[in-house]
């Protein structure tokens, strides 16, 4: 049986696409900040290395802050604002562990961005948290305790994973804490795939890890979670 990776390199024929000329954009980039790429994060910190360098730089001599993961040239946007580029002008778009941080609908009106900003046969990459693991987990735990004898089953461990899902997945950040560190959404391949297709892309399929039609995917990508790859018609 052929694996995904197989199938998705089989499926998208590499070696008849080749990726149009322009900027490759690393959308919440956070500290993967690799040369050859535009990088692009709305954090705060960001915010003081893009527009305020010499206050970071003074803010780390005097030890108030850690030296910072950003480098100069990001550019800090909040990317549930409009893009910062014109129609049909970056090359590709990559986004990794990025898309859950939105609401639904935020997240709909970046992509349909992604659209309007990617030249004719871009490529749209996206990497997020896989639900359906996270569910598999959650399952496989609770049949493991179930299996044991009542006396013996341990409801701490089905207690762990759901406290996970309540701090870190489905939270809305409050207050000052960071946007960065809250999922406000949890996709799987059904709805990430349906996600792009509904903003008009095409060949929308899952991808894997570091198999892109991007050629240097392997500089910006950390994370083997689901991964789903489109182009824009
Ligand atoms: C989990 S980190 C991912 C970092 C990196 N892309 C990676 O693959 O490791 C999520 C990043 O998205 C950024 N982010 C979250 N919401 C954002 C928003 N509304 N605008 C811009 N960046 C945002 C955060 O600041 C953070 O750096």
């Amino acid at each position: 049986m052929s694996t995904v990776a197989e199938r998705f390199a089989a499926r998208t024929s590499f070696t008849a696409y080749a990726l149009p000329s322009g900027p490759r954009v690393n959308l919440g980039c956070g500290p993967v900040m690799p040369k050859g790429w535009v990088h692009v994060d709305g954090s705060r910190r960001s915010w003081l290395v893009a527009r305020a360098p010499s206050l970071d730089r003074l803010l780390v001599r005097l030890g108030l802050l850690r030296t910072s993961a950003f480098q100069p040239g990001i550019i800090h946007h909040d990317l549930r604002k409009r893009l910062p580029w014109g129609d049909e002008s970056i090359a590709a778009i990559y986004a990794g562990e990025v898309w859950e941080h939105f609401e639904y609908e935020d997240a709909l009106r970046l992509t349909q961005e992604c659209r309007r900003v990617l030249k004719k046969s871009g490529v749209l990459r996206l990497c997020v948290p896989d639900g359906v693991e996270f569910w598999k987990k959650y399952l496989n735990l609770f049949f493991e305790e179930q299996a044991r004898e009542s006396g013996a089953r341990d409801a701490a461990r089905l207690r762990r994973h759901v406290q996970m899902y309540f701090d870190d997945i489905c939270t809305r950040p409050a207050g000052l804490k960071s946007f960065g560190h809250f999922h406000k959404w949890q996709y799987d391949e059904i709805q990430l795939v349906d996600l792009c297709e509904r903003c008009g892309f095409q060949d929308v399929a899952r991808a894997t890890f570091r198999v892109s039609r991007i050629p240097d995917i392997g500089a910006v990508e950390r994370s083997d979670f689901l991964i789903v790859e489109a182009i824009k018609p």
